[in-house]
C-alpha cells in the first residue's frame, strides 16, 4: 500500500487564505455542485495558459461532481475523474518533454504517485469503502489548489517564457529554452514542492 504523508494537516492557510472557498464570479460552473465542494473555482487558480486553464476548471468540476454524488453514483464520478486526471498529468507531462524537463522530474513524479493514490482509492472503493474515496476527494481538492499554484504555475510560466504553443507543440523562442536538462519543477521553490505531499495519504493511512 502507497502511504503518503498526510495533505491537509501540510497546508492548512489554504483553507484561511480563501482560495480553496473563494467563488470564480463569471464561473459558469454548475453552482448546486460548486456549492458542496471542498474547492472552488477561482481568480487564484488561473495560471494564463488557457488550454491547462481549462483543463484545471474542469477538474473541479469533475471532483465537485464526486463530492455531491450519492453512494450509488460516487464511483462513477471517480472513474471519471480518474479518466481525465489521467488526460491532464499526461498531457502536462508531454509539455515538459517537449521543453527540456528530464523524464524523472519532480512534477511529473508528483502526478504519477497522486495518480497511484486515485486508483488505490477506486479498488477500495469498489469493496465499498465509500468513506475512504470522500475523505480522499476531499484531500485531492486541497492538494490540488497547492499544486496547481505552485508546480502547474512554475509550468505555465516556463512555456510562456519560451513561447510554447500547447496546441501545435511549436515552441517559439527556442534561445529562451534552458541549456540544460531541468530536474525538478522549474520553479524558484523546487526544493519545498519536491517534497510536497500527495493527498489520499490519510486515508489510505487509516
Ligand atoms: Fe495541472
Ligand atoms: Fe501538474
Amino acid at each position: 500500500m502507497l502511504r503518503i504523508t498526510p495533505a491537509i494537516r501540510s497546508f492548512p492557510d489554504l483553507h484561511q487564505s480563501g482560495i480553496v472557498r473563494r467563488r470564480y464570479p463569471s464561473s459558469d460552473i454548475n453552482s448546486e455542485i460548486s456549492s458542496m465542494s471542498t474547492l472552488q473555482w477561482s481568480d487564484a487558480l488561473v495560471l494564463g495558459l488557457p488550454v491547462m486553464d481549462e483543463t484545471h476548471q474542469e477538474f473541479v468540476v469533475l471532483l465537485g461532481t464526486v463530492e455531491a454524488a450519492g453512494d450509488d453514483t460516487v464511483l462513477a464520478a471517480w472513474h471519471d475523474l480518474i479518466a481525465h486526471t489521467d488526460d491532464h498529468f499526461g498531457r502536462e507531462d508531454q509539455w515538459m518533454l517537449a521543453t527540456r524537463f528530464s523524464s524523472n522530474n519532480c512534477h511529473s513524479s508528483q502526478h504519477q504517485a497522486v495518480l497511484q493514490v486515485m486508483r488505490e482509492g477506486q479498488v477500495r472503493g469498489q469493496t465499498g469503502d465509500l468513506a475512504l474515496l470522500r475523505q480522499m476527494a476531499r484531500e485531492l481538492g486541497v492538494w490540488f489548489a497547492f499544486h496547481a499554484q505552485s508546480m502547474d504555475a512554475a509550468l505555465a510560466l516556463h512555456l510562456r517564457q519560451i513561447g510554447y504553443d500547447p496546441v501545435s507543440g511549436v515552441v517559439n523562442m527556442p534561445e529562451a529554452l534552458p541549456q540544460g536538462q531541468i530536474h525538478g519543477c522549474g520553479g524558484a521553490g523546487c526544493s519545498e514542492v519536491d517534497s510536497a505531499q500527495h493527498p489520499g495519504s490519510a486515508a489510505l493511512a487509516g
